[in-house]
């Protein structure tokens, strides 16, 4: 019998000649699954209808585009938001939100073609081998897991070289691909830039790379942005230009619910033209690299800052701060491809519960190159003005207040009595 696999297709190079070198390869049919999940799919010179087609031309039997926009929003992007979710405490995992999502749609596809493998485009050096493959065994173990980019030992000019001896549609040439030798990968939370001039963790990231941020010349002085949140799930977009003092353009007002897929798709072009959300790290990947990328993620960003805001405004003490240590185990988990383990699922559990309360408005101030936060607003807050204030309305017991402070150090007072402290104040250390 003919071996059917399932390719997770992009349209992009690798995996266009990954459709004919699986067919070459195991005298496979091919099935290329491509999942729109807020990619450009101009990227690659076409529109989704043209990138289905060029993998027919390729030698797939069947190609399939799936629009998991929503899905990817609703069931992806928010248990990130939910978490805080910054790998290394600054990378607002991307490429590893979206990969356990294309798995699963890979999955689904072998089983109803009943295929016995599925193959993804992905090389040795990266973590999204990683997501891919841990994601379908936990899904279907019994799938064979193929990685054709990893086996097949080409470089890019040979691959190109294949592509052109099978015709096989692709836009690079040898000389034009080999001048911007990027790695790209998009969605709706953002873009990862690798590779080329990037490898060199001095060299600034040239402007031209970058497509969701860039100082617009149109741009206001100043622009402050509301975001609605109804336990902690983003809701509501208003926009006021500060310094025109008139309302120009309201995204939308409070009142009027915008989808999670507009809201964020509006807040990448609004924040993204104040030049805001771009980051530039030294990242330790999975397999053991360290690697320089860069990001820009304006919309990921503002959203992750405003929550977290409003969950100090909200949350109390103990729960928020059990919670931060909570979430950089959950962003390392998704990293390192444990979307669907135990752990990583019962974690959501947990941070589902502290989203209850998790509803209010944070205003952000946009202007050249920033985007901060300038007020929170909760019906149920725990901020109290009258425990707060300096002014007339106290009602704290400062009475209290001696005692609390007494007993809270007395094991350190008698620390203290028991070994006098070191009579030199760096403690020998200087
Ligand atoms: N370093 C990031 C990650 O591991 C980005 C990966 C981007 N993938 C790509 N094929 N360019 O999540």
């Amino acid at each position: 019998m003919t071996k059917k696999i399932v390719l997770a297709y992009s349209g992009g190079l690798d995996t266009s000649v990954a459709v004919r070198w699986l067919i070459e390869e195991y005298k496979a049919e091919v099935i290329a699954v491509a999942v729109d999940v807020g990619q450009n799919p101009n990227w690659h010179h076409s529109d989704w209808e043209a990138l289905r087609e060029r993998s027919l031309k390729a030698g797939a039997a069947q190609a399939i585009v799936v629009d998991a926009k929503e899905e990817f929003a609703r069931d992806f992007i928010m248990p990130a938001l939910a978490a805080n979710a910054l790998y290394e405490g600054q990378y607002p995992l991307v490429s590893a939100l979206s990969r356990p999502l294309i798995a699963k749609y890979l999955v689904e596809e072998a089983g109803k073609t009943g295929a016995d493998a599925i193959a993804h485009g992905s090389t040795a050096k990266g973590n999204d081998q990683v997501r891919f493959e841990l994601s379908v065994r936990a899904l279907n173990p019994r799938l064979e897991v193929l990685a054709p980019a990893r086996t097949w030992g080409m470089t890019r000019a040979e691959s190109i070289e294949y592509a052109n001896r099978f015709d096989i549609p692709i836009f690079q040439t040898a000389t034009s691909d080999n001048a911007t030798p990027y790695s790209i990968d998009e969605n709706l939370w953002g873009r990862a830039i690798e590779c080329g001039i990037l490898e060199d963790p001095w060299q600034e990231p040239p402007e031209d790379i970058f497509s969701l941020t860039g100082l617009s010349s149109d741009l206001k002085e100043s622009s402050v942005i509301t975001v609605g949140f109804e336990q902690g799930i983003p809701v509501s977009l208003q926009e006021r230009p500060v310094l025109s003092k008139k309302q120009v353009n309201p995204l939308t007002s409070n009142d009027e619910p915008i989808g999670l897929v507009d809201l964020i798709t509006k807040l990448t072009t609004v924040i993204g033209m104040f030049g805001w959300g771009r980051i530039d790290m030294v990242e330790n990947r999975r397999v053991g690299i360290k690697s320089r990328e860069v990001y820009e993620c304006p919309a990921a960003l503002a959203l992750i800052m405003a929550h977290k805001d409003l969950e100090s405004l909200v949350l109390e003490r103990d729960l928020l701060h059990f919670k931060e240590s909570l979430e950089q185990r959950w962003a390392e988990l998704v990293y390192d491809g444990m979307w669907y383990s135990p752990l990583k699922e019962a974690l959501d559990q947990f941070f589902i519960s502290t989203q209850r309360w998790v509803t209010g408005r944070v205003k952000l101030r946009l202007s050249e190159g920033r985007c901060v936060v300038i007020g929170r607003d909760s019906p149920s807050g725990m901020y109290d003005m009258h425990l707060a204030t300096y002014g007339k309305d106290d009602t704290f017991r400062h009475q209290d207040a001696e005692g609390f402070v007494r007993l809270w150090g007395l094991g350190l007072t008698t620390w203290a009595t028991a070994h006098p402290p070191d009579t030199n104040p760096s403690g020998g250390r200087l």
